[in-house]
């Protein structure tokens, strides 16, 4: 296992593992209590009171194809909880993790392109300790928490020190074997197969039924009879998140 590096605070994990990318050792982990610039995916931010995992794995040198980091995160941080908790998860695509039909974890891939080879930064926001209290104050309605799940706290470490080693196990994986398995895995647990989604195609809403991933992690709606592939963004699912 490689360096695990705690902070009490830091602005966000992500950013500090870029500014850091140099003396960080590869498969290092970085986490934090606070974050005060927490980032989430497309802009937004990512705020996380109480005690709940704030936390980044770095993967230095990558030199095969990187773009499906985000779902390998997903399929890690899944796999994880289910051991923990023995509890059905399921996977948002491409890298939301639910419980209970809300979100329990959020994930935001970052990488630093430096000649041929590319390091890759996780960042990894799940909802631990979280109160049902907090996420009302917050106002956010389709967020839940390990404590408000199962009604009891759970120690931040070991999950943390898990979602790594899960996550190198299925790297490792995924770079001797290709992603064929991997998707099987994932596709097991994908919210979105045989629901209704709305997504976005070519700056243009639509509506469809999901049927899974292609090989390279995008996502297959039927939209009226016509197959398109959705490659980046989000995909609401109906009766999810409340879109009906
Ligand atoms: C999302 O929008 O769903 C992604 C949220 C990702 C949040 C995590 S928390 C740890 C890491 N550091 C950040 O600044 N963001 C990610």
């Amino acid at each position: 296992m490689a360096q695990i590096i705690y902070f009490k605070q830091l602005t966000s994990t992500n950013d500090y593992a870029k500014e850091h990318i140099d003396e960080l050792e590869h498969q290092s982990i970085i986490y934090t209590d606070l974050q005060t610039k927490g980032k989430g995916r497309m802009g937004k931010n990512w705020s996380a009171k109480g005690e709940n995992i704030l936390m980044s794995l770095v993967y230095k040198n990558q030199i095969g194809d990187i773009s499906l980091f985000p779902l390998l995160s997903a399929l890690a941080v899944a796999k994880t909880l289910q051991q923990q908790i023995d509890f059905p998860v399921q996977i948002k695509w491409p890298n939301d993790i639910i419980l209970n039909q809300k979100k329990i974890c959020g994930i935001l891939c970052e990488s630093i392109i430096g000649g041929a080879q590319t390091h890759v930064v996780c960042g990894i926001g799940i909802n631990v300790n979280m109160t049902q209290e907090q996420f009302e104050i917050d106002r956010l309605p389709y967020a839940t928490s390990l404590q408000v799940e199962l009604n009891r706290t759970f120690d931040r470490l070991p999950i943390i020190k898990q979602v790594g080693q899960q996550m190198n196990q299925l790297v490792s994986q995924f770079q001797q074997n290709g992603f064929l398995a991997l998707k099987q895995e994932y596709e097991e647990l994908l919210i979105n197969r045989g629901k209704q989604v709305q997504v976005i195609y070519q700056n243009q809403v639509k509506t469809g039924i999901a049927l899974g991933i292609t090989e390279a992690g995008n996502l297959i709606c039927d939209c009226d009879g016509e197959r398109l592939f959705i490659h980046s963004g989000e995909a609401s699912v109906r009766g999810l998140y409340g879109y009906v």
